[in-house]
């Protein structure tokens, strides 16, 4: 059965645009694991695999993605008639004060599909809806269900990325996509992330080597590839994506020549990143019919 969705949310940094080139370095596994699962681009975009589990440091998320799994229909009912405005924009975000989980994922649903790249990080939500790009409300309610259908025995945590890869089952297969190195990711998440937890993270994984499969995603930089000599393979990747703006951000003049250190024109992007795996990962998708009649 095609399980293949779109993440429910609009994610900075997400990997919807890269989806299928990292698809292609992913091993056969059972188990699968999203330490920083942010928008979990990558888990919606492929098969599930038996085991599946998803965490991310930020709880508002993960609380949205757990409301989403376990109460579809409540959160459906409660978001019922909404209308994507600047007003209700405004009033999910400075007025409404949410007294149960519940109603935290509906703040948090809502915010995220109207607001500017979904950014999250209450300084930068910015109102980023528009007719045209965005999922329209009449929408949400599907898009919830089969999220729904998919999340199903899914294990969903907010931990730190420590506890996720120290726990991690061997023989899983575990996808790790944390914030850019070099760029100031505070500004789009709940949490930041220093140098610091950039050490830690290679040190865990360079320790837990020997026990399970990973590809990590990184921006291109000599920290990073110097940290990670020690991997099995570095492939330098490149892709195209686009950000679309509603009017008023046109007008402010926010269309610069470069963002996150990625060049802009207009709004196409190219979005450049290295990834890192410790087993052999290419030809992982293409040994299947056409590569092995060749050989027959
Ligand atoms: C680049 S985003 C992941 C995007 C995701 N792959 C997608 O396609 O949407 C990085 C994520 O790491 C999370 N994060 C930051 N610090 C963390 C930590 N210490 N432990 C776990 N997650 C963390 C952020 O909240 C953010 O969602």
């Amino acid at each position: 059965m095609n399980q293949t969705i779109n993440s429910p949310f609009r994610y900075a940094g997400g990997k919807f645009y890269a989806r299928k080139l990292i698809l292609e370095h992913i091993p056969i596994h059972i188990s699968y694991i999203e330490p920083f699962a942010g928008g979990a681009s990558i888990f919606f975009a492929k098969n599930k695999a038996e085991k599946n589990w998803l965490n991310d440091i930020d709880e508002g998320l993960m609380n949205c993605f757990t409301i989403i799994r376990d109460y579809p229909e409540e959160l459906i009912k409660k978001l019922d008639g909404e209308k994507a405005t600047k007003e209700r924009h405004s009033f999910y975000k400075n007025i409404f004060k949410p007294k149960n989980k519940l109603e935290k994922a509906v703040r948090w649903f809502y915010l995220n599909r109207t607001s500017y790249s979904g950014i999250m990080n209450m300084q930068n939500c910015f109102w980023g809806y528009g007719d045209k790009f965005s999922m329209r409300p009449e929408n949400w309610p599907r898009n919830i269900r089969n999220t729904s259908k998919k999340l199903q025995g899914v294990m969903l945590t907010s931990y730190d990325f420590d506890s996720v890869i120290n726990k991690a089952e061997d023989s899983s297969f575990l996808f790790i996509d944390p914030p850019y190195f070099n760029a100031d990711q505070s500004k789009f998440y709940t949490h930041s992330f220093k140098k610091d937890d950039h050490l830690r993270l290679g040190k865990i994984l360079k320790e837990n080597s020997h026990r399970f499969k990973y590809l990590i995603t990184y921006d291109d930089c000599e920290e990073i590839r110097d940290m990670y000599s020690w991997a099995l393979e570095i492939h330098s990747k490149q892709w195209n994506y686009t950000i679309n703006r509603t009017d008023d951000q046109k007008k402010n003049g926010k269309n610069g020549k470069k963002v996150n250190g990625m060049k802009v024109k207009g709004s196409r992007y190219k979005g450049k990143e290295i990834f890192i795996t410790n087993y052999p990962s290419v030809f992982q998708r293409t040994l299947s019919f056409p590569f092995q009649q060749a050989f027959q």
